[in-house]
């Protein structure tokens, strides 16, 4: 689907619910992450890209003062909601908890009545509940005339995840779907927050594809992991895991497993994003792969994120000719990213499809 596409849906599906056109229109994209995973909750360097799919957000200011009506053409799900309500561990909790936020302090004299489109598949690691929260506070601001900076509703939209949904993730999600421009990666310094735009390659494509298993970042992996950072942060007297360079490993390596191996991965992916930035920057795209392969090495060994059927793609991916090919975002199931000449992507793709009947190509960027 197109982004007009998914916007149509998002106004045909509010006029079929609510009866009238709604008073805005928003969108927002989903991201791939290149490089950089688990390291954003720890102040280091992510390097996402915003995604040609996303999540559209019709919405009017309309019924009784804080009623949030939500309508999404997910499996064509309806929730009433309020504007007071805790989070219920569902998914209408983004788009509350992003009005919620947004309104923090104002007075709410209206209801909400919102519908959702979208054609990024959720659960896949791209980054599905950013693009809905930050679609969300834009409608709003779009609506209500605040002005509100790229950069400041990325903030907004994390505090929605961190202090409503309950999720302590980092910034990249809501920064790459904020502030991302189209076609280029963001290169992203998640403690001082200053980014700029890398160029993507002009003969080589980054594919997409979802190995059948969708994650939950709700489940205990991810929050596991970021406790399991603090530990080691503790045991070696920094702040972030960013602060430890690769000349400080032999101080990491002494850490009792698994910190040692969490440690390790935060540690040297911080420096393959690095490595990348440089690699795009010189359009050297062996130096780009391995350090895509390495990356899921790591996160396969050191960091545990990885499951069977995500490994099975990355193998899948390397064996149809992709130069590199890694897990890309929280983990436990989701999408690979696999870098493939663009002269071979035909080929490749009708070998994964051939290989991989779980898998699913979603875009290429
Ligand atoms: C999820 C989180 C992000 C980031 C990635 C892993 O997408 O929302 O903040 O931690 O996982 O890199």
């Amino acid at each position: 689907m197109t982004q007009d596409a998914v916007r149509a849906t998002a106004h045909a599906q509010f006029a079929k619910t609510y009866g009238e056109a709604p008073e805005t229109l928003a969108f927002a994209p989903g991201r791939v992450n290149l490089l950089g995973e688990h390291t954003d909750y720890n102040g280091g360097l992510v390097l996402p890209v915003p995604l040609n799919m996303g999540t559209a957000i019709a919405l009017s200011l309309a019924g009784e003062a804080g009623a949030i009506a939500i309508q999404s053409g997910h499996e064509d799900k309806r929730a009433e909601r309020q504007i007071t309500d805790a989070a219920a561990r569902t998914w209408s909790d983004y788009v509350v908890g992003a009005i919620a936020l947004f309104m923090e302090g104002k007075t709410v004299d209206s209801g909400f009545q919102i519908s959702i489109a979208t054609d990024l598949p959720v659960g896949s690691g791209l980054s599905s509940s950013a693009a809905l929260i930050v679609a969300t506070l834009r409608a709003l601001c779009e609506r209500t005339g605040r002005d509100m900076t790229p950069v400041e509703i990325a903030k907004l939209a994390r505090r929605v995840e961190n202090e409503f949904v309950g999720l302590p993730c980092g910034i990249m999600d809501q920064f790459a779907v904020s502030v991302g421009e189209p076609r280029h990666a963001l290169f992203l310094d998640t403690t001082t927050l200053q980014y700029e735009s890398v160029a993507l390659p002009d003969t080589h494509k980054f594919v997409v594809a979802h190995c059948g298993t969708g994650h939950k970042l709700t489940d205990d992996g991810y929050s596991t992991r970021v406790r399991e950072c603090q530990a080691a942060c503790a045991a070696l007297g920094v702040s972030t895991l960013s602060e430890v360079s690769i000349a400080d490993m032999p101080k990491v390596e002494a850490l009792e497993s698994p910190l040692a191996e969490r440690a390790r991965h935060i540690v040297t992916e911080n420096q393959r994003v690095r490595d990348t930035v440089a690699a795009l920057s010189a359009n050297d795209m062996d130096a780009l792969a391995a350090a895509m392969n390495a990356s899921h090495a790591s996160q396969r060994d050191d960091y545990a994120v990885s499951i069977e059927e995500i490994d099975d793609l990355v193998e899948n991916a390397l064996r149809a000719g992709a130069l590199g090919a890694r897990l890309t975002g929280g983990g436990f199931g989701g999408s690979i990213v696999a870098l493939v000449a663009e002269d071979h992507l035909d080929a490749w793709s009708k070998e994964i499809n051939q290989n991989c009947p779980a898998a699913r190509i979603l875009t290429v960027c």
